[in-house]
């Protein structure tokens, strides 16, 4: 299925500036085309080879064109969560190795998350770094998993236990790949969209549902990728390392990665947006129920997912038990502490919070029919 994407939106340039000064600054560029133009953004003179990591979910469409412009090797790796494991960072190591890359060699990650995160992490230990670009194709990736310089691949069930903070020279986002992408895959981006304007501006997350429900026809994706980009970037250049701030960006990740790994497991496994919708959802119910969020909060969530095609409940057939261990193996938690982010309002979420454990699994069952 392809969907219709508004023609002529304009181009955005953000910089991302990590405060600590411990990695150069990565340029975040968006708009319409952008793939056709990629050597005016990158200066590819400047490294001795070029590859591109991909799957076969965007070769035909969009990285043969660009690979036979640029005169780069394409390595492919099969698409699926159950590939995003070390095995395939050693893979990519070995392609970039046969292929001769070595210290000035760039590579280019050109699709969803998946793509990004492997190739991120591939590139920071291929000779104990060489530069990467990423090509996020997918809503999700555009606005959340290429942004930031998070890298890495899953280890047994666990998502991202193994990685390293790495920002890419570039992130060009070329929102006309949009079109290609299938309409459960683009709906499950709004999750990490409602994600940043519920932990940081109201009126984004009003205007994201309003232009949704007046017609996806004429919905403005790259004001849309720019906002949370801006949002996503703001916060990482303050905290690049998630000592404090950036902890906020799990929001609904704590409870969404434990149905999304469950999920795993049986014969649907969920979409990672679909998971942080349910995550998100389950969350503000707790938060509500703690006090830290003002009534009507969760409600709101709930709603504005509805309007926007996403679910906000799933089927039960998840074992508490199995879930609360996913939430006790989360990576913000500090030894028995499970360490929630959690909102307090739509635009506004507080990091650290501890919840006692019936109403974690109370949250857990509010999603579950
Ligand atoms: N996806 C959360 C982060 O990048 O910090």
């Amino acid at each position: 299925m392809t969907n219709t994407i508004a023609e002529h939106q304009a181009s955005s340039t953000i910089t991302l500036s990590p405060k600590q000064q411990e990695q150069p600054e990565s340029l975040i560029v968006i708009g319409q085309g952008i793939l056709d133009t990629l050597e005016s953004l990158v200066p590819l003179s400047d490294y001795t080879a070029r590859f591109i990591l991909t799957d076969q979910n965007v070769y035909a469409d969009w990285v043969k064109p660009l690979a036979e412009r640029i005169g780069a090797s394409v390595i492919q790796v099969p698409s699926g969560e159950q590939h995003k494991v070390l095995s395939s960072v050693e893979y990519v190591c070995r392609c970039l190795m046969k292929g001769r890359a070595d210290r000035k060699a760039l590579l280019i990650n050109v699709g969803g998350g998946l793509i990004g995160d492997l190739g991120g992490f591939a590139a920071s230990v291929y000779m104990r770094g060489i530069d990467f670009v990423q090509v996020p194709t997918t809503l999700l990736s555009q606005v959340d998993a290429s942004v930031g310089g998070k890298t890495g691949v899953n280890l047994e069930s666990v998502k991202n236990m193994i990685g390293a903070f790495q920002q890419p020279v570039a992130v060009l986002v070329d929102v006309n790949t949009l079109k290609t992408l299938p309409k459960r895959e683009l709906l499950s981006g709004f999750a990490e969209i409602l994600k940043h304007g519920i932990i940081a501006d109201e009126a984004y997350f009003e205007w994201v549902v309003s232009s949704w429900q007046a017609g996806s026809e004429t919905f403005d994706w790259v004001q849309c990728v720019e906002k949370s980009c801006h949002i996503k970037a703001a916060i990482v250049s303050a905290d690049e390392k998630e000592a404090g701030a950036r902890k906020l960006l799990n929001l609904g990740h704590t409870i969404g990665h434990a149905f999304e790994a469950a999920s795993y497991k049986t014969e649907s496994p969920l979409l990672h947006g679909e998971a942080i919708a349910l995550g998100l959802v389950a969350e503000a119910h707790l938060a509500e129920r703690t006090g830290i969020a003002a009534a009507g909060t969760c409600e709101r969530i709930s709603e504005a997912f509805k309007a926007l095609g996403l679910p906000t409940s799933i089927e039960a057939h998840f074992v508490t038990e199995e879930l609360m261990a996913y939430v006790h193996s989360d990576k913000k938690n500090l030894g028995d502490r499970i360490l929630w982010s959690l909102p307090t309002r739509i635009g506004q979420a507080v990091i650290d919070a501890e919840v006692e454990l019936e109403l974690v699994e109370e949250a857990l069952k509010i999603v579950q029919r």
